[in-house]
């Protein structure tokens, strides 16, 4: 039996968690735990790039945010579950590695032109969101990662992080494995509105939301525009409702989908039926989230022990860094 892979991801704390985040990163890491030696971080240094003079939230966010994980069924016994900032040699290594990157290089990433663009920054970038993508390469090859599970959208990043562990081998010593992407199954979750489900943009269904509050929101949703009339035939593939059945009530989804285009599935009856599968879907979560509300220590001590284990490898990572660029080393 072969020593299992290694994995790292990480999430920006944004608090209690939605379905889209649910489907886009948590469900898979809960999968992959079984299969890998996994880390997953709370990486709120990142969450700086852009609002760094919100950060009343982020402690708040952090404990919110792991709750959730831990309710959807990571577990501490198999994954290193801890918070970036609390392990100093990320900002370490990322000074080291920001040695052997180009400006030109930072510029070029797709992620960041996309989001200066988006962001209306004006050209006020800093030097921090600029190397964002360093920060996400030292959290990786920190643990030595093989693998990265992360959506399409990271996939430049991972290509910067492999650029600099080559880099490094190249320079110094082969101390990092190139991580490979584990490309998370594409599963694209709406808000109610119709674009991507996001809290800042206010569309979205958290994982922890009561049943009540489910429906409400599922009551808004947009469907088809032209399926005007309950009798009218609809088209599934644009409308959002049908899109969160595929998702949260996948063993239904081939009756609806026949229903809904031949005119006989009205999409009131469609709404109540979808707020009733996701209630369902995540109602053992719910109540394991809630059990966690009353034990908040719990969730403490999760994060301190994951934090030390994870600073343990962390620092025995520095270590080799530190002996193969030759850094002074009085004590040896
Ligand atoms: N950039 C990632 C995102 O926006 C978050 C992240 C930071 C990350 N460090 C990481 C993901 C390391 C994977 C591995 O989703």
């Amino acid at each position: 039996m072969g020593e299992k892979k290694r994995i790292l991801s990480g999430m920006q704390p944004t608090g209690r968690l939605h379905l889209g985040n649910y489907a886009g990163a948590l469900s898979n890491w809960v999968k992959l735990q079984h299969e890998y030696e996994s880390y997953h971080c709370v990486v709120d240094w990142h969450s700086l790039t852009i609002t760094y003079d919100k950060t009343e939230r982020i402690a708040s966010d952090t404990v919110e945010m792991v709750a959730d994980w831990l309710a959807a069924g990571l577990d501490p016994s198999k994954a290193t579950i801890f918070v970036q900032s609390l392990v100093r040699e990320h900002a370490e290594l990322h000074l080291l590695l920001s040695m052997l990157i180009t400006l030109g290089r930072l510029e070029r990433n797709p992620t960041f032109k996309e989001r200066v663009k988006n962001l209306d920054l004006r050209g006020e970038v800093s030097y921090g969101h600029l190397g964002y993508p360093v920060l996400q390469a030292a959290d990786i090859l920190m643990y030595r990662a093989h693998a990265v599970p992360v959506g399409e959208d990271q996939v430049p990043h991972i290509e910067m992080t492999r650029e600099l562990a080559r880099k490094f081998n190249s320079t110094y010593e082969k101390i990092f494995p190139e991580p490979e992407t584990l490309l998370t199954p594409f599963t694209r979750i709406p808000g109610h509105d119709g674009r991507k489900m996001s809290k800042s943009l206010g569309n979205h269904i958290l994982m922890s939301d009561p049943p009540e509050v489910v429906a409400e929101t599922v009551m808004k949703a947009i469907t088809d525009p032209e399926k005007v009339y309950k009798g009218d035939p609809g088209r599934p593939e644009i409308c959002n409702v049908f899109a969160w059945h595929v998702a949260f009530n996948p063993e239904q989804k081939e009756q609806i989908s026949i229903e809904c285009r031949n005119g006989s599935r009205g999409c009131v009856v469609c709404k109540k039926e979808a707020a009733g599968a996701i209630s369902d879907y995540f109602a053992d979560f719910r109540a394991e989230r809630l059990r966690l509300e009353d034990a908040h220590d719990h969730v403490l001590d999760t994060i301190i022990h994951g934090t030390e284990r994870a600073r343990a490898m962390a620092e025995s990572t520095m270590d080799m860094v530190r002996r193969a660029m030759m850094l002074f080393m009085p004590e040896k």
